[in-house]
């Protein structure tokens, strides 16, 4: 009785070597898995809430995506490619294959990436403040401007410059505690994984021709304030994912699960219990 308890509330920080780096991971709970990507510059324990609220009925695996957390971060340019073949070989190392996956932001940029290589692994997506297009010539300028202040003056300044973005001006005016987390996440990061991944985003393709030829379940989770991934993005996706739904989370920024963890937890429940 007592081991079977303990095995029910298995909680899991790893490790693993994949693709020649050091990934860290957490792996909580059990039952259907549950991949968890997380935002730029952020990292896995942005889905502290998240993995709680869970892991109670889902097996959730959240990866520090190379270059940030507690993964190695290695110089140079990244690639979307490089981040969707991380996750596949950690699932290969976890021997687990079909998962739901969720991603914010540029973990939504991943599993488009994922989606067009390993389109069978995939039971579910759930898309979250996030878009399909790329970026404009001016935004990869800005990108490799980004990853130029990283290099030269390290991750405090992009914080400066990332906050504003990633949580709505509600957020930054009534929530300090959450200003100052998502800011030590920031400032933790390695000016390599601000770069690396900056250049991975700056480069990554238009996903828009992708959307229609999306057949699992799809949901999409939109701040209601999300200034850099506004609703419309949202709009745009549900419309061309056959039978994707939207959902609107109220008083959230870009970080939406953050500002929003409750709304946005009851969002991803009930479309999780829906799934067969
Ligand atoms: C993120 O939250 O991951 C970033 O805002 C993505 C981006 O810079 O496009």
């Amino acid at each position: 009785m007592l081991g079977r308890r303990r095995e029910k509330n298995r909680s899991r920080m790893g490790t693993a070597k994949i693709n020649g780096i050091t990934l860290a991971y957490t792996d909580q709970g059990q039952g259907m898995p549950v991949v968890m990507l997380h935002a730029f510059p952020q990292d896995r324990m942005m889905w502290a809430s998240q993995v709680a609220a869970l892991s109670k009925t889902y097996r959730v695996i959240a990866p520090d995506c190379r270059g940030f957390g507690e993964s190695d971060a290695p110089a140079g340019a990244y690639t979307l490619e490089q981040y969707a073949d991380d996750v596949k070989g950690l699932l290969d190392h976890l021997l687990i294959k079909p998962a739901v996956f969720v991603g914010l932001s540029m973990g939504g940029y991943t599993l488009f990436v994922f989606y067009r290589k390993y389109a069978s692994h995939v039971k579910a997506l759930v898309l979250a403040d996030t878009r399909a297009g790329a970026d404009t010539e001016e935004g990869k300028a800005g990108r490799l401007a980004i990853a130029a202040t990283a290099q030269k003056t390290g991750a405090g300044r992009v914080a400066e410059i990332m906050l504003p973005k990633l949580l709505s001006s509600v957020a930054r005016e009534t929530k300090p505690e959450l200003i100052r987390s998502v800011r030590a996440r920031i400032e933790q990061t390695h000016p390599n994984g601000i770069a690396g991944a900056q250049m991975a985003m700056a480069a990554r393709p238009d996903s828009v021709p992708l959307l229609p030829q999306i057949t699992c379940p799809t949901l999409i989770l939109m701040g209601e304030l999300d200034g850099p991934t506004p609703p419309s993005e949202g709009k745009l996706m549900v419309e061309a994912i056959p039978g994707a739904r939207l959902t609107i989370i109220p008083q959230a920024g870009h970080l939406s699960n953050l500002e929003q963890p409750e709304a946005f937890n009851t969002a991803l429940l009930n479309f999780l219990q829906k799934l067969k």
